[in-house]
């Protein structure tokens, strides 16, 4: 795709669908974007945490004395300093900004010392003397579950003991559905912790502004969220808080709830000493203790008919929250609703839980608890092939998800569903049937090297859905400039994911004006009414429909005006100028409009707002409408696993999804590559291992994400676009799909490979070693 092209055509046509350079390209090759830690404010104080010795333990007494009257520390400060509501607001408020009496995660915020000096804060955190009384603590969610268990919940959840929370599906009858079922399959799948990441730590600076009032600048997803966290805690009024994002290094969900925590602590500190303050995470101290993708444990069981036919599945979920719920409750009832997966199945029931434990509160993770439900199910569809003689490609096909057909949730699907087509493309570009006829080939002659292919399908629903409705909106401020370009204000954030390109793209579509005429401005909250948070890949979705409803209010007086000035009856603007629709008249600049329009005291700005389509949810038997439309993805890649040393490469990957019209084909194929490197490292290598709440490499050389060299030389992309009449120009979401479907292709491809069953994430090289001992010992055993 030639993104270097300077386009001087605004027809939609030739800017939506084609793949223009990212705007934000050259200032973050060149070193001239300012992330959150490149801005320097005068006069600037650093702040650091105080974090909690032990997983589970009663703070008898903080003595800040000693810190205190270090030299260089302005200032220590526990939860008896909170101005406000000591409470992080996420969805059930659970977690206290500052710990005030117990603490339920090694590494919880105790206190915090500021300074002027970066070392000095960081020093002043060991004179902190903390008195704990010890408590005993729970670490895995199965463990968790047993009755005679330490609770860890704060909040009070009745008889559920560990359980947080507890949601459910109950679609048809099950037993019937398996007592009819010809081949029946069941196992149980367990993932581990993912860690994000991102490029760039946690960061956050918050600035005291006159009449007492709080800016934050941070690397953030959420300002809304950072602007509600900091006004609870320091007590503001929410007109005397301003969050502005600062251009961000990647958040993939990390950067979710945890800004909204660190921006209330820097909040807390620059409140008290009266300065500007920032908090920032090196690596280490970010991967201890920020948010992770929750560990899971999946036990599911499903049933066919005798032609492949999926006739009941019947699962039981288990996410691992971690001490708070934090966004747990929005994860689980995602991964609730994805369980089944994009197939028609008469016969659901799944129970899906969240589990308190003493761990640091895991959160959003591109995917956001589908991931885990999708190793799961995907490898359910394979074993059910297996067991039934079938290609993987044609029980996918016999059951995917059609027009008209019904989702677990009961969901009819009325449009935009591309699922087949994404398998049957998928199944052409990677010449599927003539690769597996290689492939066996290969494997009946090598002894040491063995291959295999595998496919994943997923759907995605796009959006907050039926768990928080009131968060599916989007605002923006649109401007016409007597230039004749656009300033643009939305409250939905760049991260990496290539959302200012898009929304320019549409914005110049939208308004018949070339793409260097638009330019959207940082993300400040008080531009913008409350937009809801970055997440659940709608942005270009939500923010697209909001800029489109602003520059339809401002095309609507420029015609007006128009129509006037060229005395036509009515008018078009394209390519940035107002034409006569009968082409009578010569057509105007839009420049010369705007100027006229000025002079009359029109008004060139207009606000615009977006709000989601319907949804709707019964929680008692977890029916309705789950969201207002839904992506799809089928991936297909092959595996070399090295038997002697259990390594595994992957190659000759294809990725096929439907995410309505593409508006830029270049970001959004670095989705789908970044997606896929996410999802290679999830199922093969990334690991986090927790001793007694504590993770044991938490840096970048243990935690082993993929490198150039662990990504596919071969990447195939392609789209299906089946346009979504509720999106702008018809496109629905894409962020975070790639990876969910990336990584269940790779760990079918390597099972096939090595003939064996894995059960749990990673496939590290240990993992598949393993297996293939253990098939060997059974087949002894036999
Ligand atoms: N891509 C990059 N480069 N960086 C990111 O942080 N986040 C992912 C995905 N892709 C992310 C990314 C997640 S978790 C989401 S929800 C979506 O982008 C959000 O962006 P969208 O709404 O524009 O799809
Ligand atoms: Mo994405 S996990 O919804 O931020």
């Amino acid at each position: 795709m030639d993104g270097n092209q300077k386009e001087m055509n605004s027809d939609p046509d030739k800017v939506v669908g084609k793949g223009k350079k990212r705007v934000d390209a050259s200032a973050k090759v060149t070193g001239r974007a300012k992330f959150a830690g490149d801005v320097g404010f005068s006069d600037m104080c650093w702040v650091s945490v105080v974090r909690s010795k032990y997983p589970h333990a009663e703070i008898s007494n903080i003595d800040v004395s000693e810190a205190s009257k270090s030299p260089g520390v302005l200032a220590v400060l526990t939860a008896d300093d909170v101005p406000g509501d000591n409470v992080v607001p996420v969805i059930e408020d659970d977690q206290p900004a500052l710990v005030n009496c117990k603490a339920r995660y090694r590494g919880e915020p105790l206190a915090l010392v500021i300074a002027r000096k970066r070392e000095v804060a960081h020093r002043g955190v060991d004179k902190v003397n903390v008195d704990y009384v010890e408590l005993p603590a729970v670490f895995d969610l199965m463990e968790a579950l047993r009755t005679e268990s330490v609770r860890v919940p704060r909040k009070e959840v009745g008889e559920r003991g560990n359980v947080f929370d507890e949601m459910i599906i109950r679609k048809g009858n099950v037993e019937r559905g398996f007592s009819k079922s010809s081949v029946v399959v069941q196992s149980k799948y367990r993932t581990g912790r993912q860690e994000h990441a991102y490029l760039e730590s946690q960061c956050v600076t918050a600035v005291p502004e006159g009449r007492g009032g709080m800016a934050i600048y941070g690397s953030m997803q959420c300002p809304y969220y950072v602007q509600s966290a900091v006004s609870r805690v320091l007590g503001l009024s929410l007109n005397k808080v301003r969050v502005i994002q600062q251009v961000t290094g990647g958040g993939f969900g990390g950067k979710e709830d945890i800004p909204s925590h660190i921006g209330a602590l820097a909040g807390l500190a620059a409140y008290r000493v009266r300065k500007p303050v920032r908090l920032v995470y090196d690596r280490r101290e970010d991967i201890s203790f920020t948010s992770k993708r929750h560990p899971s444990l999946v036990r599911y069981k499903s049933g066919a008919s005798s032609d492949g036919q999926l006739l009941a599945i019947e699962a039981e979920v288990y996410l691992d929250a971690g001490a708070y719920q934090t966004l747990s409750p929005a994860v689980l009832w995602r991964s609730l609703v994805h369980t089944a997966g994009p197939y028609r199945i008469p016969n659901v029931s799944v129970t899906a839980r969240t589990i308190a434990t003493n761990t640091v509160p895991n959160g959003a993770f591109r995917g956001f608890g589908s991931p885990q439900v999708i190793f799961a199910h995907e490898s359910q569809m394979d074993k059910l092939a297996q067991k039934l003689r079938m290609d993987p490609l044609d029980i996918r096909k016999i059951n995917g998800l059609r027009e008209g057909d019904r989702t677990s949730t009961g969901q009819e699907l009325d449009s935009s569903i591309g699922l087949l087509e994404t398998v049957e493309r998928a199944e052409r570009i990677s010449d599927w049937q003539a690769q597996k006829a290689r492939i066996a080939k290969w494997n009946s002659n090598h002894r040491r090297v063995k291959k295999g292919m595998g496919v994943s399908t997923v759907m995605y629903g796009v959006g907050m859905g039926a768990k928080a409705p009131f968060l599916e909106k989007a605002g923006a401020y649109v401007k016409l400039e007597l230039d004749g370009s656009l300033t643009v204000a939305v409250g939905n954030t760049e991260m990496g994911q290539g959302s200012e390109t898009v929304l320019t793209q549409i914005a110049a579509a939208g308004m018949g004006i070339d793409v260097d005429m638009v330019n959207i401005v940082p993300v400040d909250t008080s531009r913008v009414p409350d937009s809801g948070p970055t997440v659940a890949s709608r942005t270009t979705t939500m923010a697209g429909n909001a800029i489109l409803d602003a520059i339809e209010t401002i095309k609507e007086r420029v015609c007006k005006f128009g129509a006037e000035l060229l005395s036509a009856s009515s008018v078009e603007i394209r390519e940035g100028k107002v034409h006569s629709s009968d082409g009578r008249t010569d057509p105007a600049p839009l420049v010369s409009v705007a100027e006229a329009m000025w002079t009359k005291n029109e008004n060139l700005g207009a606000e615009g707002w977006a709000k989601g389509p319907s949804v709707d949810w019964n929680p008692s038997c977890g029916q309705g409408k789950a969201y207002f439309v839904y992506s799809y993805a089928t991936h297909i890649c092959k595996v070399e696993i090295d038997l002697w040393t259990g390594s595994t490469s992957v190659d000759d990957y294809v990725a096929v999804h439907d995410s309505g019209t593409i508006v830029n084909p270049t970001t959004a194929e670095g989705q789908v590559e970044g997606g896929i490197a996410q999802g290679i490292g999830y199922a093969l290598t990334e690991k986090l291992s927790e001793e007694n709440g504590r993770f044991s490499d938490p840096d970048l050389t243990d935690y082993r994400i993929p490198t150039t060299r662990d990504v596919p030389h071969c990447i195939k992309i392609d789209f299906v676009q089946k346009p979504y009449s509720g999106g702008p120009f018809g496109a629905k979401g894409l962020g975070e799909v790639p990876l969910m479907a990336s990584h269940a292709a790779v760990i079918n491809a390597v099972k096939k490979a090595i003939g064996c069953d894995i059960n749990r994430y990673p496939a590290s090289p240990e993992t598949i070693f393993c297996s293939l001992f253990q098939k060997r010992q059974d087949v002894l055993d036999k």
